[in-house]
Order: structure tokens, then C-alpha cells, then sequence
């Protein structure tokens, strides 16, 4: 049976951080708040443990984990070398939402990287994930806290929903403030590349890194650098359709006619959209599941929305979902890469 256990978020009680860091030490599984979204923690030293991660999320044993630290001067228990940018990102956005990909360290389990000679770390910025990490003294590995290729989940009633009964204890700290993953960074190939747009914008690497790639590949590709970043992933249910295309006023007039059309086949249809957007066409779709992500120009509150929005619609019974890219600024970019990756159909208009 499954433990949950309401903590602060801000100052989390150190008896229910004390007992949950006790079951980490004993190879237990504890999911916990980040930033980002909710992980599913392992003591990253033990094999067995980390083993125990894949079979709750019903995760292929060949996707690698991202190894979490209390701060950077943890780095040398789990990477075998620290190349010359580490210093600098990890003073500019530790605690926060970049995960590095750096050499792999004996000690870290070849179940933790699914077998490369690599290792992904981040340090979180969410005083209960500190605070764990912290009393336990261990790398906590941890994927995102839900059942594989499911959307990942951003409060701890969505981890009960995808693992009550696989998990010895959820920390319950509220909803996350981020609510998309980190972005992973391999800083092991030149220039350092992009694996997966995340809560820390490209742009801001760049401001120190000088070029920065994208990595823009899909579950096609031989050239993929790891079997997590497959291209369907971060699915709910329902079938997604993405608009893509840079008109905003052309996206929102395809997303009105594909929930339009999906309406007259019988389907129960969701829409997601900036406030602006949903009210202007809120009239023009009677019967649509409409909800809106937040202001057009505040990406971190639609951000913030998005998993949670995906999930009602699915709770809802929803079939089909229509939706628009936000744009590649900023969290712009990790928004879109997670509706790529959710969608069934992808609707790219001419500009
Ligand atoms: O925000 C986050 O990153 C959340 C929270 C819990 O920290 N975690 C998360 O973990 O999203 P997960 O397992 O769902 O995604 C980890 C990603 C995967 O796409 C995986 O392929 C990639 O990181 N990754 C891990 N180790 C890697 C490695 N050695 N080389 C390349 N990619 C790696
Ligand atoms: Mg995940």
C-alpha cells in the first residue's frame, strides 16, 4: 500500500521528510515534488531499487533516468569528468530545471543509464526535493512520476492516479510551479546539444554557452542519442491534433474547423487555447470541452496548465483534442515539442 503524505512545499516537516528519505535508504520507491513535475525516486546507487523504478512506470529498461543532487558539489559521487561549461551552468541555473548529460562514474548503476557510458544530473529547485535529497543523503534517481508514455504529472493526486499500490510513498507538495520537464543538455557532444527543450529556455543557454543545437529527431532515426526521447510520449488518451504554423489568427481559425468537423463526426472534443483565443471563439464551438491554458504571453502559466489540462480531458472522457503551438520563444519551445510528441496528427500551415 501506497503511503501519502502532505508536506509542506515551501518548509517541508522534517519527521515526514526524515521517514520518507528512511525508505529511500531501504530501496523503496518515493515519489516526490520538483519544480518541474513529480519524480519517481530510487536511490540511484542501488541497482535493485533503481530496477523497481521501471517496473512501476512500466518503463523499457533501455530509457535512462535522470540522477538528481543536492547541489554541485555532489557531481563527482556520479560523473567521471566535469567538462569546462559544468562550472558555469551549474552556478547560473542550479537548483533549477537543466539536467546535463556528462560522463558516467562507476558508481552509477548501468540500470540508471540504460547502458551508456553517460549519466544525466540536475539539481532541483523545490525545497521538498532538497530537503529529501538532503536527509537521505543519496542521488535520488527519478523519472517523471507516471505510468510510461502517459503525461507526466504535475500535483500528487496525478501520481496516485497513475501509481497508488507501485509506490511506498508520495510527498505531497502541491502543484508544481513549472509543470513541464527539464531541459536536457549534452554537454558531451560539440557543440552542446538540446536533447529536450524544458523549463530553462534555449535562449538562456545560449546567453552563456555561445551555440547551442536542437536536437530535432524522431523514433525514426538511427542517429538517436537515447531510446527516452522516442517521439510518442506525453500522450494522454484522447487523440491530439496539433496546428502548427506562425499566423495566430490562421491557427486559431484550423483549430475552430478540425473541433468544428471532429463535432460533426460524433466525437466528444476538448480544445485547449490562450485565454484571448478562447474567448474570442468560444461561441463558435457549443459543446466543446474548452479551456484555457492562461494569457497569450504569459508561456510560464500556460506551461504550467498544460499536463494538468490534458489530464481533465481525458478524466472528462473526451476523444479527440485539438490544439495550436505557442510559439518557439522561451517555454514556447518545450510546450510544442510535448504537443509533437502527444500528437496523432500534425497540421502544419503555410505562412
Ligand atoms: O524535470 C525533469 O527532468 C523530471 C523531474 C522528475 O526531474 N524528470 C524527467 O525524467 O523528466 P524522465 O525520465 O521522464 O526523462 C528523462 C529524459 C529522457 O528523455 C531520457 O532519455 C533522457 O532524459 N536521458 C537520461 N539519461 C540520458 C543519457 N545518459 N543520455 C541521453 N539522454 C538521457
Ligand atoms: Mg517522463
Amino acid at each position: 500500500t501506497t503511503r501519502l503524505i502532505r508536506v509542506n512545499a515551501q518548509d517541508p516537516e522534517p519527521a515526514a521528510i526524515a521517514e520518507a528519505a528512511a525508505l529511500l535508504r531501504q530501496g523503496e520507491l518515493v515519489a516526490f515534488p520538483t519544480e518541474t513535475v513529480y519524480g519517481l525516486g530510487a536511490n540511484a546507487l542501488d541497482a535493485h531499487a533503481v530496477r523497481r523504478i521501471f517496473e512501476a512506470k512500466g518503463r523499457p529498461a533501455n530509457d535512462p533516468l535522470i540522477v538528481h543532487l543536492a547541489s554541485a558539489a555532489w557531481l563527482p559521487r556520479v560523473v567521471a569528468a566535469l567538462p569546462a561549461p559544468v562550472e558555469t551552468l551549474a552556478a547560473r541555473f542550479w537548483p533549477g530545471p537543466l539536467t546535463l548529460i556528462l560522463p558516467r562514474a562507476p558508481a552509477v548503476p548501468l540500470e540508471v543509464t540504460a547502458g551508456l557510458e553517460t549519466v544525466a544530473v540536475r539539481v532541483p529547485a523545490h525545497p521538498v526535493a532538497l530537503a529529501l535529497l538532503h536527509a537521505s543523503d543519496l542521488p535520488i534517481a527519478a523519472p517523471s512520476a507516471n505510468r510510461f508514455g502517459g503525461v507526466s504529472p504535475t500535483t500528487a493526486e496525478h501520481v496516485w492516479h497513475d501509481l497508488a499500490g507501485r509506490v511506498a510513498c508520495i510527498l505531497d507538495g502541491g502543484p508544481t510551479p513549472i509543470g513541464v520537464e527539464s531541459t536536457v543538455l549534452d554537454l558531451t557532444a560539440s557543440p552542446p546539444r538540446i536533447l529536450r527543450p524544458g523549463g530553462t529556455p534555449r535562449e538562456a543557454l545560449e546567453a552563456v554557452l555561445g551555440t547551442v543545437e536542437v536536437w530535432e529527431g524522431s523514433a525514426a532515426s538511427a542517429a538517436q542519442p537515447s531510446p527516452g526521447l522516442l517521439a510518442k510520449h506525453y500522450a494522454p488518451r484522447a487523440r491530439l491534433t496539433l496546428v502548427l504554423g506562425e499566423d495566430a489568427e490562421a491557427l486559431l481559425m484550423r483549430v475552430v474547423e478540425e473541433a468544428q468537423a471532429l463535432c460533426a463526426r460524433g466525437e466528444r472534443v476538448g480544445v485547449l487555447l490562450a485565454d484571448e483565443d478562447a474567448r474570442q471563439v468560444e461561441a463558435l464551438l457549443p459543446g466543446v470541452t474548452l479551456l484555457a491554458l492562461g494569457p497569450r504571453d504569459d508561456l510560464a502559466e500556460i506551461a504550467r496548465n498544460l499536463y494538468a489540462a490534458l489530464r481533465h480531458l481525458d478524466a472528462q472522457g473526451v476523444t479527440a483534442i485539438v490544439t495550436r503551438e505557442f510559439g518557439r520563444r522561451g517555454l514556447g519551445l518545450a510546450i510544442r515539442d510535448r504537443l509533437r510528441r502527444a500528437a496523432s496528427q500534425i497540421i502544419t500551415l503555410d505562412s
